[in-house]
């Protein structure tokens, strides 16, 4: 009985460790399927409706925006919403403002939504690279 429980317990050992290795190796696939920076060029296209990397036009220049602080850009002007985010441009930060920047920053002037995950994704890699 005794020696029954303590089996018990290692095959539940066991088993959460294998779902840790599990839960690793699924961590190992995301980071290896993010961001194609080739793909994201051509995607960029759309944004350049409104930006450019080198210039600001509707939307401010995209050259060093990952790491930067949002609504910074000395010489564009942002919305009030947006200059007082409080928010750095990072990979986390930047797939939510695609996925819906009024949700992110409620009262911003930018309206296009990258509705995608690999989308955004794929843009990111692109962005991280304007450096
Ligand atoms: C229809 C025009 C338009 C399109 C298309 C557009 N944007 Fe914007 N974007 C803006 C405007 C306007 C702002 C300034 C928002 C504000 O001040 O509230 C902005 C701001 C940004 C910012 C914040 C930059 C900073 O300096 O804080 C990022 C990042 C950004 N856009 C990324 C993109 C990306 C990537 C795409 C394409 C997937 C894109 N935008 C497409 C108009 C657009």
């Amino acid at each position: 009985m005794e020696r029954a429980r303590y089996l018990g317990g290692f095959a539940v050992g066991a088993l959460a460790v294998g779902m840790c290795i599990a839960a690793g190796a699924l961590a190992a696939m995301e980071n290896s399927a993010k961001g194609d920076a080739v793909r994201g060029k051509s995607l960029y296209q759309a944004c350049e409706a409104c930006h450019s990397i080198e210039d600001n036009d509707l939307g401010p220049r995209h050259r060093g925006v990952v790491g930067r602080r949002a609504g910074s850009v000395a010489d564009y002007s942002y919305s009030k919403a947006l200059k007082s985010s409080d928010l750095t441009w990072d990979e986390a930060t930047l797939d939510r403002w695609l996925t819906n920047p009024s949700a992110l920053v409620p009262g911003t002037k930018m309206f296009f939504q990258l509705s995608g995950a690999q989308d955004r994704a794929d843009v990111i890699a692109y962005l991280q690279l304007q450096k």
